[in-house]
């Protein structure tokens, strides 16, 4: 026998302890490297079926494996046969088993007094309700650069990672499937300003693998060529390059045409899409993603705003600031008022245009302090007298154009000329 290695009679135990019946949970803790990698299992239901759980982590890396018995058998002998010292603690309904192997390659066992103890299975989502682990998530963050080789979530990437389970979390709470373009049924989705395409990518297999979405297509923009190829790249790496599409344009460019022969709609019919999304597309980006929304008629756009510079340019200039030059000489505190002003304004003409609109925090600060989202429904009269008239007060006050207003054109000037 090999220093660390268990009898041969201690191995069977812990294998008949957890894969019989009664099995509550083991941990196995290994001092390696100046640290502690933890290794624990333990059963789940997953659709009705029992399986186990497998939670490794070392230092703040965390991942997560279902395994059916044949995997847990499997799992459960690399775990025996682990070497180091070590702590192992295993549950049961009838008691607990203690193994300790020390520096020097002792083992130590003892075991509980017999018990009674009920052993009760935990559905799966206890621990996993986030959208990106209702779908076997893991070869899609690791393509995407968000977990490592291992699996597990990149400390530098825990951020984008929670945006992004928040963002779906949003759709998952919103979106219905209808019939999509042309009444063909399915789902088409646009993602303005993409970038490498983290959210693109990870919204197809949440709606089509998660929610159970059928034909769904997803569009994503971006006007940097180095992002798109790299987006295009991901999407032929996990086989969904027919079903998630890139364009290589500035937004303001790509209109209903453009859409039409992404999704290789027949003969260029016009296509309405589902959602239209934007996940801190800069400055007056947004406001395209927002008209795009507009225009095409989509039933939900859900905008998260960056970073705007466009209010911030002309506000100081108007009368109306002239109470606030105190304020306005900060820059930060001029930041986040226009911040404000600029959402707000959003959000009352997409009211004015006939969508419900919600302003939202979609994702804790720690994750961005850009965590606002714009979240709007389609259903709604366009052209009200409520909408317009608050969104001509807040404008008129402060004596500025906002350029979402400029952007609509004549769409939303024949709704504000009857009130103005
Ligand atoms: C901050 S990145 C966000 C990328 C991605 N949505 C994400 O959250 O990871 C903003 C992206 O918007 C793109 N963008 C900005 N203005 C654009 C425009 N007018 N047309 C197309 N893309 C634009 C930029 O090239 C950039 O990739």
């Amino acid at each position: 026998m090999q220093r660390y290695e268990l009898e041969e009679s201690l191995k069977e135990e812990i294998r008949a302890r957890v894969l019989g019946a009664g099995f509550m949970k083991l941990v196995q803790s290994v001092r390696r490297g100046g640290g502690v990698f933890r290794i624990s299992m333990r059963p789940v239901e997953i659709g009705g079926r029992r399986m186990f759980q497998a939670e490794m982590s070392e230092g703040r890396d965390t991942r997560v494996k279902n395994l059916d018995d044949a995997g847990a058998a499997e799992g459960l002998e690399e775990i025996i046969a682990q070497k180091g010292a070590r702590d192992l603690h295993l549950m049961t309904a009838k008691g607990d088993l203690h193994v300790r192997v020390t520096k020097k390659g002792h083992v130590l066992v003892s075991r509980s007094a017999e018990m009674d103890r009920v052993a009760k299975t935990q559905p799966h989502d206890r621990v996993k309700d986030v959208p990106l682990g209702r779908f076997d998530s893991t070869a899609l963050l690791r393509a995407i650069g968000i977990a490592d080789g291992s699996g597990a979530v990149r400390a530098s990437m825990r951020g984008k990672y929670d945006q992004i389970n928040e963002f779906l979390r949003v759709v998952g709470d919103s979106v219905r499937p209808a019939p999509g373009p042309g009444g063909e049924g399915g789902f088409v989705a646009v993602d303005c300003g993409c970038g490498k395409a983290y959210l693109t990518i990870a919204l197809y297999f949440y709606l089509s693998e998660a929610l159970g979405f059928e034909n769904v297509r997803i569009v994503g923009v971006d006007r940097r060529e180095d992002v798109v190829a790299a987006a295009r790249k991901t999407a032929e790496n996990l086989d969904v390059a027919d079903r998630v599409v890139f364009a290589e344009a500035n937004l303001a460019d790509f209109g209903a045409k453009e859409l039409a022969a992404a999704v290789g709609a027949d003969g260029g019919a016009t296509v309405r899409p589902d959602l239209v999304c934007s996940l801190h597309a800069c400055d007056t980006a947004t406001d395209e993603a927002l008209a795009k929304g507009v225009e095409w008629g989509a039933r939900y756009v859900f905008s998260a705003p960056c970073c705007q510079h466009e209010l911030q340019k002309t506000i100081s200039g108007t009368g109306a600031a002239a109470p606030f030059a105190g304020l306005l000489r900060q820059s930060i505190l001029r930041e986040r008022l226009c911040d404000i002003l600029t959402d707000s304004f959003r959000a009352m003409l997409m009211r004015v245009m006939g969508y419900k609109t919600q302003v939202i925090e979609f994702v804790s600060p720690g994750a961005t302090a850009r965590n606002i989202m714009l979240k709007c429904e389609s259903g709604a009269k366009s052209g009200q007298p409520g909408p317009v008239g608050e969104y001509l007060e807040l404008r008129d006050y402060w004596k500025v154009v906002p350029w979402l207003e400029t952007r609509l054109g004549r769409l939303v000037e024949k709704h504000l000329s009857r009130y103005g």
